[in-house]
């Protein structure tokens, strides 16, 4: 579900390395689901996504301020809104008022490639032009 595609590359290494990271956790999530594992380990999977995003987030929006990046904060916002949505998923699975379920999956994928397709590879000649300045 969660397959790297070369098109979601914004030719940036580490930022490519990381969005790689972030699609295999996801799948493993997914992997999680299709075999029923128990929530336990499931919200596990989920804590490391939920930390890895942060880790990926943070980075990003240094390399973005450091490059001036006009849209910045406009790209953080989408960042912090989806920060808010995982922690919550996070908190009501905890407290077993959801469970992990495809839509969640489907929303995820969705809000990844749209949004390395559609913003992440927008602020990426500015930070290469930077890079090569
Ligand atoms: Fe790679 Fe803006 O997240």
């Amino acid at each position: 579900m969660f397959d790297w595609n070369d098109s979601y590359s914004v030719n940036i290494a580490s930022i490519d390395g990381q969005h790689k990271n972030l699609f295999r956790i996801a799948e493993e999530l997914h992997a999680a689901m299709l075999k029923g594992t128990a929530q336990a380990s499931t919200s596990k999977i989920l804590d490391r996504l939920v930390q890895y995003v942060g880790v990926h987030f943070a980075y990003e929006e240094r390399l973005m301020q450091a490059a001036h990046y006009p849209a910045f904060p406009a790209h953080k916002a989408m960042h912090d809104e989806l920060t808010k949505q995982v922690l919550q998923f996070q908190e009501d699975l905890q407290k077993g008022k959801h469970s992990l379920t495809i839509n969640l999956l489907q929303f995820l994928k969705k809000w990844l490639v749209n949004h390395i397709e559609g913003e992440d590879q927008k602020y990426a000649p500015f930070v290469n032009a930077k890079t090569a300045a």
